[in-house]
């Protein structure tokens, strides 16, 4: 099967960070259909050599495995082109067009990994110049939109031009081995699913947190800010992951079924639910891998008076019979005390108690985003008891243990990153880990409230870079007599 790929921004940070790197690992594994090719498109004055040069020089800074040799560069150089367009002109949009009909590739995929703003206007030019055949298949990045309305214009103009199943939004929190992992464990797995509801699950706690601040970022961040960029999209769709019913098959829109009832389960913000749960907070100077880092406000790109969060922290439920009164609390921060994201399910105690046990939670589920991929289940056990003198035997405590599946260890070889599995799926056609329109509408229908409120009201916390988040975060899920792990 042969395909073109067309990245638009092909010399902007997405394709610089995370792009290029998946299409290289699957190249260099030989995933990528033989027969494409790449063809990175921007504004600069490039030629093919002189972009494959630049993407060359990317690797550079490659530590160890992954850095390819030169053998293996010049193989991947091979199918990478470049484009110069201006994409406000059509006659850019006619070469473009030359170019793919000389080859007529069985899949034409356009990413759109540019500014959003552009995406409208590039999908009708798309469509002007005759470019959206059946052959099409559409990646649209995230954020899709700046609030409801504007993701609903630009779904719309997708939608005039292509199906929705040529569509495909990407989230590639989706793509991370531990979500397919999630679903693996929740649905091929009949282990948990008694347990896996109120009458079990005391809390469910999402942390998606970074260390690193905007980096080189800032104007695109401070007119984005961590609802947008982070829980409008991934977290939610987290929340979909384990919250949604076992979906009748695994065809996209089984699952997509599924996902979309939770988020219309996700109980509405009212005024007052706003004031208590949900905190947001940006970073001031502090301290990140033991050096002083700048607070926001500071970083280039960034408006010294920005009111941006860094930092969000909510407690919402899923307002259905299985999940009905059980918190969710999701937090989400750059420049916190580490990376590090994780879903945890902590399940209530033991209804009665004949052991001594220690203060905390006993019993949790914690599926392992990143740094590592993995799931532990935390139990208390009897520790082996050590010898003692006769006389001085006392009841001893029960011990907090875990049982560790670190799939890195359990399965070997090198993992596949999230944007090359989700690239290789739109190769392949597959939506299953893509987001429909309806799904990512009711994302946007439901953290707007928080948007205008954080709008017209009020400035966020501040918190110290290399911290945990305002302290008001803490007290969110205090009141319900709960604690964020590292607290507990
Ligand atoms: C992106 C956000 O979607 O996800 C970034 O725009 C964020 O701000 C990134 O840093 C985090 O992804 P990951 O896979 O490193 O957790």
């Amino acid at each position: 099967m042969s395909f073109d790929l067309v990245l638009f921004g092909g010399t902007g940070d997405l394709a610089w960070r995370k792009l290029m790197p998946a299409l290289f690992q699957a190249f260099r594994h030989g995933s990528l259909p033989e027969g494409g090719r790449i063809i990175g498109v921007a504004r600069d004055d490039l030629s093919d050599d002189a972009y494959r040069e630049l993407i060359q020089s990317r690797f550079k800074a490659v530590e160890g495995g992954k850095r390819p040799s030169e053998e293996e560069f010049k193989a991947f150089a091979s199918i990478l082109h470049y484009l110069r367009m201006d994409l406000s002109k059509p006659a850019d949009y006619a070469r473009l067009g030359k170019l793919l009909k000389g080859r007529n590739a069985d899949t034409v995929v356009m990413y759109l990994a540019t500014a959003p703003a552009l995406f409208t206007s590039v999908v009708e030019q798309i469509a002007a110049a005759g470019l959206n055949t059946p052959a099409t298949r559409m990646v649209l990045e995230k954020p899709l939109g700046h609030d409801l309305k504007s993701n609903r214009a630009i779904n719309d103009a997708v939608q005039k031009v292509l199906s929705e199943n040529q569509i495909f939004r990407i989230d590639h929190y989706l793509g991370k081995p531990s979500v397919q992992n999630l679903f693996a464990m929740r649905f091929g797995n009949a282990l948990f699913e008694p347990i896996w509801r109120r009458e079990h699950v005391a809390n469910i706690q999402i942390t998606i947190a970074e260390d690193l601040g905007v980096e080189k970022r800032g104007s695109f961040y401070d007119q984005t800010g961590a609802l947008r960029d982070m829980v409008q999209n991934h977290a939610l769709q987290l929340v979909c992951a384990i919250g949604m019913e076992p979906p009748i098959n695994s065809h996209a829109d089984a699952i997509r079924d599924e996902k979309l009832k939770v988020l219309r389960s996700l109980k509405p913000w009212t005024a007052e639910e706003i004031g208590l749960h949900a905190i947001r907070g940006q970073y001031g100077a502090g301290t990140a891998y033991g050096e002083r880092v700048p607070g926001y406000r500071n970083e280039p790109g960034v408006d010294p008076d920005s009111k941006t969060e860094t930092f969000v922290a909510l407690r919402t439920e899923i307002a259905n019979w299985r999940w009905a009164g059980v918190p969710i609390y999701i937090r989400t921060g750059k420049r916190l005390a580490s990376r590090d994201a994780r879903i945890e399910v902590n399940f209530r105690p033991a209804p009665h108690a004949i052991f001594r046990v220690p203060t905390g939670n006993a019993n949790k589920l914690v599926i392992n985003l990143q740094p590592k991929d993995g799931l532990e289940l935390h139990l208390l056990a009897q520790a082996q008891d050590k010898r003692q003198k006769s006389g001085t035997r006392s009841e001893s405590q029960l011990t907090p243990v875990q049982l560790d599946l670190d799939f890195d260890k359990r399965f070997g070889g090198e993992r596949v990153g999230a944007y090359e599995r989700l690239l290789l799926d739109v190769i392949d056609g597959r939506l299953n880990l893509f987001v429909r329109r309806d799904e990512q509408e009711e994302a946007w229908r439901w953290v707007e409230p928080l948007l205008d409120s954080w709008a017209s009201d009020g400035s966020p916390r501040s918190y110290a870079a290399g911290t945990w988040g305002p302290s008001a975060s803490s007290a969110m899920i205090a009141r319900d007599g709960f604690a964020w792990s590292e607290e507990q």
